[in-house]
């Protein structure tokens, strides 16, 4: 699957949210322990579709300040719809990479991302950048899967079936 899905296809984005069900138990994980503080200034890395960035705006409240970044132009537009339809007002929606996040030194509590960084192509700026923009004790939370996990899994069919 992973070979045919061209996300520049703009129906892609249509189906995404179907599949991302694959993204839920990685996501409940994540929303398990983190740690809920009012007021909190919090950024999603590579939200997709949203996830976990509005439900981080709705657990944490209008005390909070969320920011969500990704790069997927049809991603976005669709998360937006979707922050516009529940009339959430404390999400900033960061549309670029997360190579260079466009927030200053030491100004988040939280950064959280749901399988996300492990699958970007230049990781370490990515780190580079969440320890610039993170305060001194801020907290990062974040779900990965292994490379290959599913490689070895999609082999096995590969054999049985063939
Ligand atoms: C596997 S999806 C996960 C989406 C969502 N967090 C979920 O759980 O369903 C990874 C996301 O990271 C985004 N992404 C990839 N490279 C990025 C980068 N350099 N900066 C920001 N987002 C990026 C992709 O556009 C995609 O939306």
């Amino acid at each position: 699957m992973k070979e045919n899905l061209n996300w520049k296809n703009k129906e892609v984005v249509n189906i995404y949210d179907e599949i991302s069900l694959w993204s839920a138990p990685f996501g409940r994980l994540l929303l398990e322990n983190i740690p809920m503080n009012q007021g909190a200034t919090i950024l999603d890395i590579g939200f997709g579709t949203g996830f976990p960035l509005i439900e981080l705006s709705q657990r944490f409240g209008e005390q909070s300040e969320i920011y969500g970044i990704d790069i997927w132009e049809e991603a976005i537009i669709r998360t937006k719809n979707k922050i516009k339809t529940l009339g959430l007002n404390n999400i900033t929606i960061l549309e670029e990479s997360a190579t260079k996040i466009n927030i200053q030194d030491h100004q988040i509590d939280l950064i959280t991302s749901n399988l996300g960084i492990n699958n970007f192509e230049d990781k370490e700026q990515v780190y580079f950048e969440i320890q610039r923009i993170l305060k001194p004790k801020g907290k990062l939370c974040i779900t990965t899967n292994p490379i290959g996990t599913f490689d070895e899994l999609f082999q096995l069919f590969i054999t049985i079936f063939e």
